[in-house]
């Protein structure tokens, strides 16, 4: 059954107040509930409830038990038919924590209980108007055996906790604030507590307080300083404040994905919690900054205003997503000005970017591709996409460079003021961005912006360029096409798709990388905003004294692809010259993947002008480590794939190594001269700021650099680095590159090693198994036997993720090989029988099946029609693996 964003109709029905009584039992959870409902039309009309798993037990109006056929009962809904314009609904049901695998609803992790809601979890716990337009006061009694489980959380405050007879305890909390049942949260057992109060802006105290399993105290200090930054930077930079005394985050260690922003009481995947030197990477303690502030930022976007139906996803996920990509960037540049600020906000934009490009791209040129706001869907949790997400972030990205900091924060405070309290919907967002818009620009409006919610796909930007000597003047064309996307191909006549809205920064440079001054729009700068709002337009830029070169989508200010064809020379003085430190990264990527290119096609050996501009960062004294390590890395292998037609898996993965070994070759002393440097401070106290894990990423660059020449001494120096490193980030990088590139006798023995330090820590236990899955030598053979481990667990997503999802998704090599496919669809069923959402996620592995080549393709079609075939597959696998065969 599909269900279309046009079929919304409203409630009937208003649901002041809600209260739940939890017998807490992880075999069997009892939950009373009781529901006092106001009809919103003149004449009475059904009330419908839905319900998934539960065994009930009885149902009351107004006090009075209904007959069995008083009511309807079908599957997933349960229908009363209520006659007076307020009553009250006493419900009382079952349901099986221990038995829920799907980690959807209240279900057991460890000796905890936790639930997760969202997108319609609720309605696994208790009959209910499962939708996020119907906001309620909450009221939660929890129950449960002390012993076992002597902390008992949910959303709000605690009004009491008291003894009842037989051990047993009750704790009672209120929600002052109305909320969508998707936010309901709830958790039972034995943890540590890190608090710490916080003088709240504008006056009182709060509480923050983080909780994670037994003796994991000692790692979890930098969720709670995360959680504090975000908390002060959600004051000054967008004026929101914490509305609650407190703020609670708890780590479960089975989680479907990152974390759940519940009112009041997050709860997170202990990956995105738990942090110290000793098994945390640098990379993890950024993301744990991310998704402690991403899930903090919801509490005013998200919560305090919601989504009126799933359609409006990105309302509250593009939203949210910007603004933990800002906070991120904003702490990158803590204490830095200028070009260094600039640079330090820059390897944010780099990372957020490869991301979109590595995930969003394919997707919306795939058989999934949906516009950020989707017309239709058959499972909702399908729909938690890098489109809805990362795209999403960039709709608001684009607002944001459209109004400016000042004029964005101005369309915020007026959404607030619109909205607060209530469920709405993208529209409602960008009328409230509009409205100041409109303001700045008289006569100018987002009309035609609007279209990026309702258009999937990729736009195309081509660009023309001419300089006019006797005019001394430049014209820029810019020309898009968006062409159809995804099952729009199918469609007959294909939809017609207009020109959306694209603000395309770009510059000027002189032929020595000289900035040139523009003069655009009344403004003059380095860079110009063109606005395209047409399939084309032409800017005509006066006083340019010489043939420019230009700089085009500076800090990728549009999701668009960008179609200029011009000389390697031009790209090699943008990677040394461009003052914009995204164009920059951009011309350096651009020319390495022409030279990977290259050698899929031909064999062509890199060229001396790519190694000189190489090696001319390197040696760049004024770019921070970080952003070096940046610009000096080379696309990755799956990068390289989506630029391939058709896609040749195993040859992009062997130019990628032929061109990290040739860099390696031709520029040894210059590796080894930054190793050494970087390597000099590895013995000092570990600080995960961002200018040391800046100096150990370029390090660990280095070390992969020389190890892939296969220099003789590069395979002492990871040894060495493995041996004495003081944190993760230097053991981790030096036992990857032994993987990839080392002798893997040597590689077995670390690995093994490595083991019986940390058989104990299931996190480092996920980094353990994900090395070995990702190994360049690795088969199906090798992923079977790491399944056979006593440690894995196909039960517990983060170790499925770290052997299956990282071999089907992550090794090229391994998954195109003998087996491969085979492999996938045996696992897309067995994970389906246990966890429907991250079933769907593996099966999402072939969506780009139809672009291989013969072989591979009838390979991966064979493999979905496999999984198409078996019975009683869910509503997940089943729509992904449906969409994926019509392409
Ligand atoms: N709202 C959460 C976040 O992005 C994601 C929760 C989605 N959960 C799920 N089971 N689909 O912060
Ligand atoms: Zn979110």
């Amino acid at each position: 059954p599909t269900i279309s964003r046009n079929d919304y109709q409203p409630y009937p029905y208003a649901l002041p107040r809600v209260e739940l009584t939890f017998d807490l039992d992880p075999a069997c959870t009892r939950v009373y509930s009781r529901l006092h409902l106001e009809r919103q039309s003149e004449s009475p009309e059904p009330l419908v409830l839905n319900g998934e798993e539960l065994a009930l037990e009885s149902v009351s109006l107004d006090g009075r038990r209904l007959a069995v056929s008083d009511y309807r009962l079908e599957d997933g809904r349960l229908t009363l038919f209520p006659e007076a314009a307020r009553f009250v609904i006493e419900l009382v049901s079952t349901c099986r924590p221990q038995e829920n695998s799907t980690l959807m609803g209240l279900y057991v992790s460890g000796d905890h209980l936790f639930t997760q809601c969202e997108a319609e979890g609720f309605r696994r716990i208790t009959w209910f108007p499962d939708r996020p337009d119907v906001m309620a006061r909450y009221t939660v009694r929890l129950r449960a055996d002390r012993a076992r489980y002597p902390l008992l959380l949910s959303n709000g405050n605690l009004a009491s906790n008291d003894e009842l007879p037989d051990g047993r305890h009750e704790a009672v909390w209120e929600d002052p604030h109305p909320k969508p049942c998707y936010l309901f949260a709830l958790v039972a057992g034995s943890f540590d507590c890190r608090e710490q109060s916080l003088d709240k802006d504008g006056g009182g105290q709060a509480l923050l307080q983080v909780y994670s399993d037994r003796g994991s105290n000692s790692k979890t200090a930098w969720a709670l300083a995360c959680l504090e930054h975000a908390v002060r930077w959600d004051e000054r930079r967008f004026g929101l404040k914490l509305d609650l005394d407190r703020f609670m985050i708890v780590a479960a260690r089975d989680f479907n994905m990152g974390a759940m922003e519940n009112k009041g009481l997050n709860i997170f995947n202990s990956a995105y919690v738990l942090a110290d030197k000793d098994t945390a990477t640098d990379a993890a303690y950024r993301a744990i900054e991310a998704v402690i502030g991403h899930e903090y930022f919801h509490n005013w976007t998200g919560n305090r205003v919601t989504c009126r139906d799933w359609f409006q996803l990105s309302l509250k996920e593009g939203l949210t997503v910007f603004r933990d990509q800002e906070f991120s960037a904003d702490m990158l540049a803590q204490g830095l000005t200028g070009t260094e600020a600039r640079s330090a906000r820059a390897v944010k934009r780099i990372d957020d970017v490869s991301t979109l490009r590595i995930a969003q791209f394919p997707e919306d040129a795939g058989p999934m591709a949906h516009p950020i706001r989707p017309e239709s869907y058959q499972e909702i949790g399908n729909f938690y996409t890098a489109t809805v997400y990362e795209k999403g972030a960039e709709v608001i990205r684009m607002q944001h460079t459209l109004l400016g900091e000042a004029g964005f924060q101005a369309g915020m405070a007026e959404y607030f003021r619109r909205h607060d309290g209530q469920a709405v919907t993208c529209d409602d967002f960008v009328s409230a961005m509009e409205s100041v818009y409109t303001r700045l620009h008289p006569g100018k409006t987002l009309a035609v912006f609007r279209r990026w919610y309702s258009q999937a796909g990729t736009p195309r930007v081509t660009v023309e360029v001419s300089w006019d000597p006797a005019q001394q003047a430049c014209n820029i064309t810019l020309t898009q096409r968006n062409a159809p996307a995804g099952i729009e191909k199918l469609q007959d006549p294909p939809t017609a798709k207009p020109p959306l809205h694209i603000p395309f920064a770009i510059g000027l440079l002189t032929r020595e990388g000289k900035p040139i001054t523009l003069h655009h729009e009344g403004r003059q700068s380095d860079t110009a905003l063109l606005e395209l709002t047409e399939a084309s337009h032409t800017w005509t830029f006066t006083g340019i004294p010489e043939s420019p070169v230009v700089s085009l989508l500076r800090n990728f200010s549009a999701p668009v692809i960008v179609e200029y064809e011009r000389p390697d020379t031009d790209l090699a003085l943008l990677a040394r010259h461009d003052a914009d430190p995204f164009a920059r990264w951009e011309a350096g990527q651009a020319l390495a993947s022409r030279q990977l290119l290259a050698m899929m096609k031909t064999g062509e050996a890199p060229s001396a002008l790519f190694i000189d501009t190489w090696q001319a960062l390197l040696l760049d004294a004024d770019i921070t480590d970080a952003y070096r390590a940046r610009v000096l890395a080379l696309p990755s292998d799956r990068e390289l794939l989506e630029k391939t037609t058709p896609m040749d898996p195993l040859a992009a993965v062997r130019a990628c190594r032929h061109l990290q070994s040739a860099l390696g070759n031709r520029l040894t002393p210059y590796w080894m001269d930054v190793y050494r440097k970087t390597a000099a401070d590895a013995q000092a106290d570990y600080s995960p700021d961002p200018a040391s894990a800046g100096r150990r990423a370029l390090k660990n660059l280095a070390l992969s650099y020389l190890m892939a020449a296969g220099h003789p001494d590069a395979a002492e120096l990871a040894r060495m680095q493995y041996d004495v490193a003081s944190n993760m980030t230097d053991r981790m990088g030096a036992l990857s590159c032994m993987l990839r590139y080392g002798a893997s006798g040597v590689a077995i023995q670390v690995l093994d090693h490595f083991y019986q330090q940390w058989q104990h820590d299931p996190l480092v236990m996920d980094k353990w198994f994900a090395l070995q899955a990702t190994a360049p030598d690795a088969t199906v053979e090798t992923v079977r036997s790491l399944m056979l481990h006593p440690a894995f667990s196909l039960r517990n997503p983060n170790r499925a993720r770290s052997v299956v999802f990282q071999f089907c998704m992550n090794n090229l090599q391994g998954i195109h090989g003998p087996g491969g496919y085979d492999y996938w669809a045996e696992q897309v069923l067995a994970l389906d029988s246990l966890n429907p959402e991250i079933a769907a996620r593996l099966a999402r592995a072939f969506d780009s099946w139809s672009r291989y080549a013969d072989a591979p393709r009838e390979g991966m079609r064979a493999a979905l029609e496999h999984v198409r075939g078996h019975a009683g597959l869910s509503r997940n696998v089943s729509e992904i693996v449906n969409k994926a065969l019509k392409i």
